[in-house]
């Protein structure tokens, strides 16, 4: 359930909730500048200056990410207050505004607040919609299998936004932009935390179809028959080991006189077991969330659905569990991929660039503009860049620089590594035109290099290795402890500002708040997937295979 969220240009003091978290800038505290208001006005004085003494005490300067927690004792209408410092303003970035407000949330529901009061300072009105995103994403919590005690009794419902500066007029619009936005992460953030045993590869796609229907987007589900039918044969290997089979998933939004089309892709492995070349047992249930870059393309679909923006966007997921058995794939195995290049099965376990390889080769059917995809590929990219950084990759530097304005502005963690032609022997088989893995050494490179064999001439590409901050180890950010949707953010982002930057639309842009009529109404997209890859295409993958 979305919180319910008021925005008023009015003193926290004055507003009644269950929690109070106040924000104050550097040097804030209650010895203000003269004349310049403070979100702490009134609080002291109903306090008896018991707030003031505290600050001082406690040296509270408002630098960023201090803070003190006072109990109200019934003076003011909320039981506890907790002012926090955020350095200064003008340094705060979209990360920061978004982190403050998802800590208050987290207070609250550590407080079994219902409803929080929240202030922000002069200068944070035009930032409301990440303000919201981060109350959203603060208060997110995995608990439906909870039963008894362990189940919350208590849950944050309201928040009550007291501006110092007057309200912006366009508050309710980013108030809702932010509700969407944070909705589409949350919704990425429960599939991945799905138990295998509930999300498997057709429930999947049954989520997928469930959210098109509620965004009003068009879906494709390719069920076993028609990846077989298809030639999605490296989807098929990765899949078929397990009772519950692969399937395939397309969503579309096509807006008349769009000039931009963006695909997205993502990995969808509802549980890595390794498959015959087995996992250790130790940490082998957090591969429950080896599906979250699909559960990416389902989020950000979700918020594509809201946005209506003025660009082409498809998003594709290939899901599949990988089990071993006796009809298992095998290492030593050689499988023909979509666009009809043979593959050398040297590990089980590097099944998700396989199933990718397939994905990708769907997706460069559709002639896509920018092609972007994100997997929990490998453990080398998290040795490499810890656990809340992915590692991204770019074909040219004119997509990275898009891509690197996009991360930037989301605030997301992530650092683009080289694909370094040097590592491209590695992939040379001895049975098949390639082999999927290389060495140990430079794991995430080489698994990047097997992916872009399979983009074709699409020009340009993004490959987003999200194995480490997919899943949290502990609470970051705004960010909890398990699945996060790392890489939603920045992928809206990127489709914002393409839509920002297109020629308008010939249709009237339709408003968020105004419901636009179904995507059925869209024309299909220009060019169909084609089961094979055209052959001219195929001629220069070849080609760039062999440079
Ligand atoms: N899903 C894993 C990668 C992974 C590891 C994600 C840790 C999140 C945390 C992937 O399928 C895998 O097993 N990769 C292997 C590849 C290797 C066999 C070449 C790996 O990284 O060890
Ligand atoms: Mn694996
Ligand atoms: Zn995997």
């Amino acid at each position: 359930m979305p919180l319910k969220i008021s925005v008023r240009s009015v003193l926290p003091a004055r507003e009644t909730g269950d929690l109070m978290v106040i924000g104050v800038p550097a040097q804030g505290g209650t010895s203000k500048k003269k004349n310049a208001r403070s979100p702490l006005d009134g609080v002291d004085r109903a306090l008896g200056g018991a707030l003031g003494r505290l600050l001082k005490k406690e040296e509270f300067k408002g630098k960023k990410d201090q803070q003190v927690s006072i109990s109200t004792l019934g003076k003011i209408k909320a039981d506890r207050l907790i002012v926090c410092g955020l350095g200064d303003l003008a340094k705060l970035g979209p990360a920061d505004v978004r982190t403050f407000a998802a800590k208050a949330a987290r207070a609250a529901n550590a407080d079994k607040a219902k409803k929080l009061v929240i202030g922000l300072p002069e200068g944070l009105e035009g930032r409301l919609r990440e303000v919201v995103e981060g109350l959203e994403l603060g208060a997110y919590r995995f608990t439906k299998y909870m039963t008894g005690d362990r189940k919350p009794k208590v849950e944050l419902g309201q928040v009550a936004i007291c501006l110092t500066g007057a309200a912006p007029a366009n508050a309710k619009e980013q108030v809702d932009l932010g509700q969407a936005v944070a909705a589409g992460v949350n919704l990425s953030r429960d599939l991945s935390n799905e138990p295998p045993n509930v999300l498997y590869p057709d429930a999947f796609a049954a989520a997928a179809q469930a959210t098109a229907k509620d965004a009003g987007l068009k879906v494709q589900v390719f069920d076993y028959k028609e990846i077989q039918r298809r030639g999605m044969k490296l989807l098929q290997a990765v899949g078929q080991g397990s009772e519950r089979k692969p399937c395939m998933v397309h969503f579309s939004w096509t807006p008349p006189g769009a000039s931009r089309r963006i695909a997205f892709v993502g990995k969808g492995i509802t549980f890595d077991s390794g498959g015959l070349s087995i996992k250790p047992a130790a940490g082998m249930g957090e591969m429950k969330h080896d599906m979250s870059g699909a559960a990416n393309i389902v989020g950000l679909m979700s918020i594509v659905g809201r946005l209506k923006p003025n660009v082409e966007v498809h998003g594709i997921f290939a899901a599949a569990e990988n089990m071993p058995d006796g009809n298992a794939y095998r290492p030593g195995d050689v499988w023909p991929s979509l666009d009809g290049k043979s593959v050398e099965i040297i590990n089980t376990d590097a099944e998700g660039r396989l199933i990718l390889a397939d994905a990708l080769a769907y997706a460069r059917g559709l002639e896509p503009d920018l092609l972007v995809d994100n997997a929990t590929l490998t453990g080398a990219c998290v040795v490499a860049l810890g656990n809340s950084c992915s590692g991204w990759y770019a074909n040219n530097e004119a997509t990275a620089e898009e891509f690197q304005s996009s991360v930037k502005n989301s605030g997301e963690i992530m650092w683009r590594l080289p694909l370094l032609e040097d590592l491209k022997d590695q992939l040379k088989s001895d049975s098949a035109d390639l082999k999927h893995t290389g060495d140990r050494w430079g794991g995430s490179i080489s698994a990047a290099l097997f992916l872009r064999e399979f983009i074709g001439a699409v020009p340009n590409w993004v490959h987003c290795d999200i194995a480490g901050p997919a899943m949290g180890d502990r609470v970051r950010g705004w960010d909890p402890k398990g699945g996060t949707g790392h890489g939603v953010l920045t992928f809206l982002d990127l489709i914002e500002r393409a839509s920002k930057a297109a020629p308008p639309a010939k249709a009237p842009a339709p408003s968020l708040a105004k419901a636009a009529p179904p995507a059925k109404a869209a024309p299909a997209p220009k060019a169909a997937p084609a089961p094979k890859a055209a052959p001219a295409k195929k001629a220069k993958a070849k080609k760039r295979a062999k440079s």
